[in-house]
């Protein structure tokens, strides 16, 4: 049953995911980049893949955009459910995976994002075809994907372990996320160690997952294999070139043919 569906890491993390992320700060960053690629190409109806808490979702409806939010977590999509209420905002939220985006949450989406670093979840070469093809399916004809991962021809061969800490205090909690990825032959495990003081008392839980590192030239062949052309490469949300030894995210928008 896919209500009951757990996602490790992002079931147990929950809640937390909104207080380990500075939601002000990377809106601000990141919304002017959808907002001038979404001008351009007159986006009116956004998907948003793996949307988490659906912050990204929630504050495109705000500006106007038709916004629907998927994410295969029980866990994510209630409390972006609840995030959405809080802040009357008028969006979609289905539990659905990468696979299950067109037959679940419907096509002829103008551009669907897969951020945050989402599609490393994705473990072998045909579940990536697979994915890809599932968002080509889902996009009307012209319309765009637009993809952030970490920049793993970067972090992979310099094996970069370690990610800034991130705190937050709210409730009467202190919170420190402290994230690490550990290095195997062909994958990652992902761990979020969070540090809780509560009632004056430090305590800490691990929560891991398995992530595959997803290089700019193996993702620009599966990209134009499902179907994608005009394919940009940004190292960040203000459109600077990728450079692979230089900048920390690979940013790709890809165009349905
Ligand atoms: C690091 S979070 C990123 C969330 C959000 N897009 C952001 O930018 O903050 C990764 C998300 O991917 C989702 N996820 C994990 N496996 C997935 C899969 N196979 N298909 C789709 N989403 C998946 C998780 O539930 C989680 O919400």
């Amino acid at each position: 049953m896919t209500k009951e569906r757990k996602v490790d890491l992002y079931d147990e993390l929950g809640a937390d995911y909104d207080l380990m992320i500075d939601w002000k700060a990377r809106l601000k960053n990141e919304m002017p980049f959808f907002r001038k690629l979404f001008a351009e190409r007159r986006v009116r109806r956004v998907l948003d893949s793996a949307c988490a808490t659906g912050m990204h979702a929630i504050t495109l409806a705000g500006e106007g955009y038709e916004a629907t939010g998927a994410d295969p977590s029980a866990e994510m999509v209630a409390k972006a459910r609840a995030n959405a209420a809080a802040r009357n905002a008028d969006v979609r939220f289905v539990q659905a995976g990468f696979g299950e985006l067109a037959d679940k949450t419907g096509r002829a989406f103008d551009a669907i994002l897969c951020l945050g670093n989402s599609l490393p979840h994705v473990l072998s070469d045909t579940e990536l075809d697979r994915t890809l093809a599932d968002m080509n399916e889902a996009l009307a004809d012209h319309g765009i994907l637009i993809i952030q991962n970490r920049n793993y021809d970067k972090i992979w061969p310099e094996k970069i372990k370690y990610m800034p800490l991130n705190t937050a205090v709210a409730g009467g909690r202190e919170l420190l996320f402290f994230r690490m990825l550990e290095f195997h032959q062909e994958t990652m495990t992902f761990s979020i160690v969070t540090f809780e003081k509560s009632a004056g008392q430090w305590s800490y839980r691990v929560s891991s997952t398995t992530l595959r590192p997803m290089f700019r030239p193996q993702l620009a062949v599966a990209l134009r294999k499902a179907g994608f052309s005009n394919l940009s490469f940004y190292g960040d949300y203000q459109f600077t070139p990728f450079q692979k030894d230089e900048t920390m995210d690979l940013i790709i928008v890809a165009a349905k043919d």
